[in-house]
């Protein structure tokens, strides 16, 4: 083990009883090195967030710049120079007109955020009798309340359930019916574009999320978008939702490239590289246009903006603007895939995400992680999730080490 007593330190997500936390020393790139040496390849980078591979150079460099500039300020008195920076440049990428930027410092929070927006929206528009949620089945928004709320997965909301409040379930038999039932007591219908990681990495079609998106023109529902796992290249596009405004008008709700724009959509993890706790809930001028002016929208985290945060992310956009990082990652995707499948040969993916069920995912996981490659289960399924500058030598080595436990668990 490594000499340090981390026994005061209560792990997420995991009974301690008998756990034994592997001791980060430091990283690199595709690799976490622990204290003896033995490097890990980061194959779901870090809960999905790592993006560019850890310490990059870049990030790294920006980071250090902004630190001696300043850190941290109170952002209900205070804006910078990199937060104005992050808007501006995302502002380039994002589907159709999500204009106005309001920072929370997690996912989670992201989500509580967009969901008390939509609420307090339609509160100050003359749409008071709108009081409740929608949201897909299977789908995962967080492990906060209302986030928890939102999402579907017993796993993470069985024991909580009296404190969680009922949302209507949607799949794609019983979309309309429900939209029909309940549409106008709706307020906001919120989703994971395209793909449901914690659920499994369950893939939908584009279809369906043009679909949803219809039915919420339809009977005035605000589409929230919880991009946080999918945004950043994760799908092989920017955003999995897609949807470049054309610039018309008449079409800032519907998309140019036959993508969906939603009304609000929700950011964390890549969006810093993974370096920083960060998100943003981003929405329309119309959205911001029921607050200005009037109440205000009372929500705020402590770390809001964080400037440290901003700079980071606005080198990641930098990167991807200045590097071929998605198109690479595209190009190796199919590559990546062709790998996956002569080991795991029912595997599916989208971009550099590729999923299997497994019959003992979780003790696969386990001992992939003891031979190096570091992965984790969700249910009986099993994943890589790999910064989006992984290397095809790299996902040899990972294909080469995990197919030697194939048929040994
Ligand atoms: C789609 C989605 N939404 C929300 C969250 C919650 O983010 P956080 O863990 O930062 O609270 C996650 C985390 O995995 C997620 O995958």
């Amino acid at each position: 083990m490594s000499g340090i007593n981390s026994s005061q330190i209560w792990h997420p997500c995991t009974q301690m009883k008998g756990f034994e936390p592997i001791v980060a020393e430091s990283a690199s790139g595709l690799y976490i090195y622990d204290a003896q040496g033995k490097k890990y390849a980061d194959m779901i980078s870090s809960w999905w967030c790592n993006l560019l591979g850890h310490c990059h150079p870049r990030v790294n460099a920006a980071v250090k710049a902004q630190l001696d500039k300043l850190e941290h300020v109170i952002f209900a008195n205070f804006t910078h120079e990199k937060a104005a920076e992050l808007c501006e440049r995302l502002t380039k990428i994002l589907p159709a007109g999500l204009e106005k930027f309001f920072f929370t410092d997690n996912g989670s929070s992201a989500v509580e955020a967009a969901m008390k927006m939509s609420f307090q929206y339609f509160r100050q528009t003359g749409g008071g009798q709108r009081t409740k949620f929608m949201a897909l089945k299977g789908g995962y928004h967080g492990e906060t309340l209302g986030a928890l709320s939102a999402g579907a997965l017993d796993l993470y909301a069985q024991k909580f359930k009296p404190l969680l409040f009922d949302v209507i379930r949607l799949d794609e038999q019983n979309a309309q019916e429900m939209f029909a039932a309940h549409g106008s007591e709706t307020c906001a219908l919120i989703v994971e574009p395209i793909i449901q990681m914690a659920a499994g990495m369950r893939i939908y079609p584009p279809e369906f999320l043009k679909k949803l998106r219809q039915l919420c023109d339809q009977y005035g529902v605000h589409l929230i978008a919880d991009e946080i796992a999918t945004g950043f290249g994760r799908t092989g596009k920017m955003f999995a939702c897609g949807g470049k405004w054309d610039g018309k008008p008449e079409s800032r709700n519907r998309a140019a490239d036959s993508g969906v724009c939603p009304d609000i959509m929700c950011l964390s993890k890549g969006l810093t590289g993974g370096y920083m706790p960060m998100a943003l809930t981003v929405t329309t001028n119309e959205i911001y246009e029921a607050f200005y002016g009037k109440e205000p929208f009372l929500h705020s985290h402590t770390y809001s903006g964080s400037a440290l945060a901003c700079a980071a992310a606005v080198e990641v956009l930098k990167i991807f603007e200045e590097e071929p990082i998605l198109q690479t990652a595209q190009d190796n995707a199919q590559y990546f895939a062709q790998l996956v499948k002569e080991i795991f040969p029912n595997a599916r993916h989208i971009g550099l995400i590729n999923a299997f069920e497994l019959p003992n995912a979780a003790e696969f996981a386990r001992r992939a992680t003891e031979k190096g490659v570091l992965m984790r289960p969700l249910g009986d399924v099993l994943y890589f999730n790999p910064p989006l500058n992984i290397e095809r030598y790299q996902m040899e080595e990972v294909i080469e080490i995990t197919s030697k436990l194939v048929g040994t668990i």
